[in-house]
């Protein structure tokens, strides 16, 4: 067996190498099961005892170098193809699913622009308030209902002997009278407050935590003609130029008089009929949108205004529920579930 004539030839065959493929067929035919190296290594058993442990050593050599300039031949092969790919810019990009915006952060930046348009200027108050700010400045004593640990999440903490205990703000009316206080108590006041809100309930149309969106306007000779063509131009300008707006006697604390909202339904468009049948939407041809009045005297006092000059008017919506109606969404919780399939709806 003579080792020195089967390496010359490697090195030829390995020379003769071009591609990556043909590196691997060589290896195979060196090193695989029926390969070279061990067809030599059975031959040995016919070779006379004393060749046989060299001729073991010069094998193993020889296995060793075939497979170290074998990896290093294919190594550099498959390096130089790498390189060599031809990239087809004609090809259509493959499928990027992209995030969007949550639909409420979405309603929140519409909702924004459309009061801006008319000089309101967006605020954020306190998500947890002190119940000075969130019931008591807006004439709602110790004995309101609201003010039950049923209604309200109080958080566990000293009580300030002026501002009492702090609360998860059930509503956004807390940033009425520190508007007022950031303004020095002088109008003009236009705000928007955005804000999160918390009331201790989950169904298809309630969630503990939601939004709303609180419109305060403040000035001399502000009168409900005011507020009635402020929410016509809103409802118009985000459910579309169809749609109307009645006030119906309702009772807020701190508002007087007080109203709710009703638009007319964005689906049956205030007919109360769909294809014949009864609109399931609204049943009447109309959709609440929340509450809303004159501001309260008590409440202007509170925020150092004299009501015997200046009056004004305050509402409060819900931001999922003016999304739901805007969208014909039937249950509330779809904001919250995280479900893909629905907020790629927007
Ligand atoms: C209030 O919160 C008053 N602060 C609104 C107001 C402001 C009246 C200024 C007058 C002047 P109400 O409790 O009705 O009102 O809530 C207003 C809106 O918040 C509701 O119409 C509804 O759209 C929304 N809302 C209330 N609770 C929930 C809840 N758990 N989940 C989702 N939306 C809710």
């Amino acid at each position: 067996m003579d080792i020195s004539v089967e390496k010359k030839k490697f090195e030829s065959l390995l020379d003769a190498v071009t591609t990556a493929s043909t590196a691997e067929e060589l290896e195979l035919s060196y090193l695989g099961r029926n390969g070279l190296i061990n067809t030599l290594l059975k031959g040995m058993k016919d070779l006379a005892p004393e060749k046989r442990k060299n001729a073991g050593q010069d094998i193993n050599i020889f296995k060793q170098e075939v497979t170290k300039l074998v990896k290093e031949k294919k190594d550099a092969l498959h390096q130089k193809e790498e390189q060599n790919i031809s990239i087809d810019v004609t090809l259509p990009p493959k499928d990027i699913s992209h995030g969007t915006l949550h639909p409420i952060t979405l309603a929140v930046e519409e909702i924004t622009s459309i009061f801006n348009k008319i000089g309101f200027i967006r605020m954020s108050y306190p998500e947890v308030d002190w119940e000075h700010y969130a019931f008591e400045v807006l004439n709602m004593p110790v004995t309101h209902a609201a003010r039950d640990d049923f209604e309200t999440t109080f958080l566990n903490g000293d009580t300030d002997t002026k501002l009492g205990k702090m609360v998860l703000t059930p509503h956004t009316s807390n940033g009425q009278v520190r508007e007022m206080e950031r303004l020095g108590s002088k109008p003009p006041i236009r705000m928007i407050n955005i804000g999160k809100c918390y009331r201790p309930n989950w169904d298809a149309t309630h969630t503990p935590m939601f939004h709303q969106f609180e419109g305060l306007c403040v000035d001399t000779d502000i009168t409900i003609a005011n507020l009635k063509g402020t929410l016509d131009y809103f409802v118009k300008s985000y459910f579309g130029p169809n749609t109307e707006v009645r006030l119906r006697p309702h009772h807020f604390q701190f508002t007087e008089p007080s109203f709710e909202v009703d638009i007319t339904c964005t689906m049956c468009k205030g007919t109360a009929l769909i294809d014949g049948h009864k609109c399931k939407i609204c049943k009447s041809g109309w959709l609440e949108l929340g509450g809303t009045g004159m501001v309260h005297p008590n409440v202007l006092t509170a925020g150092g205004i004299d009501p015997s000059i200046y009056s004004g008017w305050a509402f409060g919506f819900g931001i999922e529920r003016v999304n739901m109606m805007k969208y014909g969404i039937d249950d509330i919780r779809n904001y919250y579930t995280g479900d893909i399939r629905f907020l790629n709806l927007f």
